[in-house]
């Protein structure tokens, strides 16, 4: 009914608006005593101090809510972090021993995929850490340590507020990690943790752009094809936008990180077609901004229709922007919790104008049981 859907035409539209309440259940309770606190650890200290390597596995949002956490996770951590998606994961020959962490991220805490990963990694004896969105599911039961987003129940098929509380949840075991290993003062952990807090403030604030997104999403329906670019965080963020256009309104999509895009998918750029752009903070990440400014300059120069989300005030990206979408000013790592967005609100709004049911997309199912 429509009073389940908080009045909204879809659940999903309802989840989007749900993710500063999300992001902030999912914080609380996570920094006790000047530490970063799990669930449930059934690692000891000194194991976790001894982890040499980890990888993330996961698969669709999920997975690139681990493709985010990469970076935080090498910068706090100086330890090499790969991602996976588990369905690739055990069927190569993965080299884990008993100081590799396996970070299993999953909403549902059933997917097949991700629960057969898990069992691999522990048969050769790495230490697996569930982050998971459901209390007592088959992946948190089988991990030794846990870590659970609280982004309440998702109905839309598509994720949109579990994906922002997996990137959270992915930071604190970033955060845990380094405290552990001494990478990071704890002085400096709870400058992290403080600044993740702010984000559901942050995220508030970009839900005011909703009606405009709303907007340019039904001017797009037409479309063939959409482009995502991005860099640095704001790459996953792209793939991420372009999955969501996928699974909901049926249309191509891809994104690229923005740095190959003279390595080919400029080949691609024509007349008309709608190009997003995540961009970087100008004070944050200049050297980047700068190359992704000169990126969507030779986009537009092709006759392609630029949109582009960037940070609020970043007046130098104005002129290449058909569209321009700004969100708040936030620490870089926390940039992909605001940019993701608007992409979730343009997918769902495309495919409501295309009249697709946004909240069950064709042929997709929410938990994927089987292999
Ligand atoms: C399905 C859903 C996706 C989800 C993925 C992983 O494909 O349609 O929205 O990201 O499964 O699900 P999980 O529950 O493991 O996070």
């Amino acid at each position: 009914s429509a009073a389940e859907k908080g009045g909204h035409e879809y659940f999903m539209l309802k989840e989007i608006e749900e993710q500063p309440d999300a992001l902030a259940n999912s914080l609380r309770g996570h920094f006790a005593g000047g530490r970063i606190v799990l669930d449930e650890q059934r690692i000891s200290d000194q194991d976790l101090r001894d982890i040499d390597k980890v990888f993330v596995v996961a698969c669709g949002s999920a997975y690139h809510s681990g493709l985010v956490a990469k970076y935080a996770i090498e910068h706090w951590c100086r330890l090499p972090v790969e991602v996976e998606l588990a369905s690739e994961f055990r069927y190569r020959d993965p080299v884990l021993d008993r100081d590799t962490l396996v970070v299993a991220v999953s909403q549902s805490g059933e997917t097949m995929d991700t629960l057969e990963a898990v069992r691999h990694a522990r048969e050769q004896r790495a230490r697996v850490l569930a982050v998971c969105n459901t209390n007592g599911a088959q992946i948190p039961r089988e991990s030794d340590a846990v870590l659970y987003t609280h982004a309440g129940p998702e109905i839309g098929v598509a994720s949109t507020k579990a994906f922002l509380a997996q990137i959270a949840a992915n930071y604190l075991v970033g955060l845990a990690l380094a405290q552990a290993r001494g990478t990071k003062y704890p002085d400096e952990v709870g400058r992290e943790f403080a600044d993740l807090e702010a984000m559901p403030k942050a995220v508030e604030q970009v839900l005011t752009t909703v009606d405009q997104v709303r907007d340019l999403g039904a001017r797009l329906a037409d479309s063939k094809a959409v482009l995502f670019l991005g860099r640095h965080v704001g790459y996953p963020v792209a793939l991420e936008g372009a999955l969501k256009l996928k699974e909901l309104a049926y249309m191509h999509a891809e994104g690229f990180a923005a740095g190959e895009l003279k390595h080919g998918p400029i080949a691609l750029i024509e007349k008309d077609l709608p190009v997003v752009v995540v961009m970087p903070s100008p004070r944050g990440r200049a050297v980047l901004h700068a190359k992704l400014v000169s990126n969507i300059s030779e986009i537009q120069a092709r006759g392609a229709r630029t949109i582009v989300i960037a940070e609020e005030g970043d007046e130098t990206v104005r002129p290449f922007a058909d569209e321009l979408i700004e969100v708040p000013a936030v620490p870089t790592l926390l940039q992909p919790l605001v940019s993701t967005v608007p992409l979730q609100v343009l997918a769902a709004e495309i495919a409501r104008t295309r009249g697709y049911d946004v909240d069950k997309p064709r042929n997709l199912a929410k938990s994927v049981t089987v292999e």
